[in-house]
């Protein structure tokens, strides 16, 4: 029977040969890309949603992992480093553990979901937490890795870009075409970068007819993008993306304008009003920042800017099991409690409005 091989050996003729010599994978890629009338009714546009969180560790950071640690074996690496928001250490230990790597990773002291901390420490990394941001923690591990025997495996290293591009080679795949708008939400900016590269690098190949206009979301508190300034105190509940200074700030300005979209910022109360309707109305559970995208587009279609009828696709970047406690309180902050019931039929039925 056939069984998905990996983002390298699925795609390896659209990658460079030195992410091919000692393929490192878990079997990342292939995610479903799944129509979501609950979105296409509400903007009146074709959604649908990338879901990223079924890769190995549960976000999109592990096709970018598989081709920085390919490509670090191949040159003999002993140890990667990396700074993060949670995400990017788990994929960076999973992927170092299965090549027999060492890894160590810089987190924001008491800013990372739980379920990402647990993977980290379950694959067995060094987790260092920064009295920091993520900013801080990056300008160390990039420091780290100039001047120690470490490589640096965060999106800064063009070898993750050219794995987390093959998204958009799988949407056009599976549309038969490029979208005409495609959302994303953007932190440290790798993955709108990533994509971009992607859906440019099928136009030029003659694959898709076009490219999609890039829509990228921040987070409120944490938009240098959209402020056009680095923010020296980035605050949101969407952690993954607390993040003031993008390391690949002019590839995300690049992105949006040369593909004529937007990077706009959304609050905290509309990240989780969408994080609600992708759970409750579409069926996908996605952990908060990972609902950046679709705020945004819901966003743009209240002001009537969303075209009729257009085809639109958003990648959805992270498992709701990573930051699982969001689904336990309701939007206006109340603590949402399960009911209890007697060990009986009758209470059951009683309860769920059965008699
Ligand atoms: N969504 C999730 C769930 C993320 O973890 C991240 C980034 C992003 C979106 C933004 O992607 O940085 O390429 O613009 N997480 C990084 C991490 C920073 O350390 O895991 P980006």
């Amino acid at each position: 029977a056939h069984q998905w091989q990996g983002i390298i050996r699925e795609y390896g003729d659209l990658l460079p040969e030195h992410l091919r010599t000692h393929v490192v994978t878990l079997g990342e890629g292939g995610t479903p890309l799944v129509p979501a009338p609950a979105l296409s009714r509400r903007t009146g546009a074709q959604v649908f949603v990338k879901v990223e969180g079924m890769n190995p560790t549960g976000s999109f950071k592990d096709r970018g992992m598989t081709t920085a640690i390919s490509a670090a074996a191949a040159r003999g690496a002993k140890a990667v480093v990396c700074a993060s928001t949670g995400n990017t250490s788990a994929s960076a230990a999973a992927y170092a553990t299965a090549a027999g790597m060492t890894c160590a990773v810089l987190v924001p002291d008491g800013k990372i979901a739980m379920g990402k901390l647990s993977q980290a420490i379950a694959h067995g990394a060094r987790l260092l937490q920064v009295d920091g941001n993520f900013d801080d923690c990056l300008d160390i591990a990039r420091k780290l890795a100039e001047v120690y025997p470490v490589e640096l495996v965060n999106s800064v290293n063009p070898d993750r870009i050219e794995g987390q591009k093959t998204a958009s080679f799988e949407i056009v795949d599976v549309l038969g075409d490029a979208p005409d708008i495609h959302c994303l939400p953007v932190g440290n900016a790798g993955n709108i970068t990533a994509y971009w590269k992607g859906f440019r690098e099928y136009a030029e190949a003659g694959v898709a007819s076009r490219t999609p206009q890039m829509w990228g979301f921040q987070a409120e508190g944490a938009s240098p993008l959209v402020k056009g300034y680095p923010v020296d105190e980035p605050e949101t509940i969407a952690t993954a993306i607390r993040i003031g200074k993008p390391a690949s700030w002019d590839q995300a300005i690049e992105a949006r304008d040369t593909s004529g979209g937007v990077i706009e910022a959304v609050t905290d109360e509309q990240i989780l009003a969408a994080h609600r309707i992708l759970s409750a109305e579409v069926g996908v559970f996605v952990e908060p920042a990972s609902a950046a995208g679709v705020a945004g587009l819901l966003m743009r279609a209240e002001r009537g800017l969303v075209p009729a009828g257009a085809r639109v696709t958003i990648t959805v970047t992270g498992h709701g099991l990573k930051d699982p406690q969001w689904a336990l309180r309701t939007l206006d902050g109340a603590d949402v409690e399960p009911q209890k019931v007697q060990v009986d039929v009758m209470s059951v039925a009683d309860a769920l409005g059965l008699v």
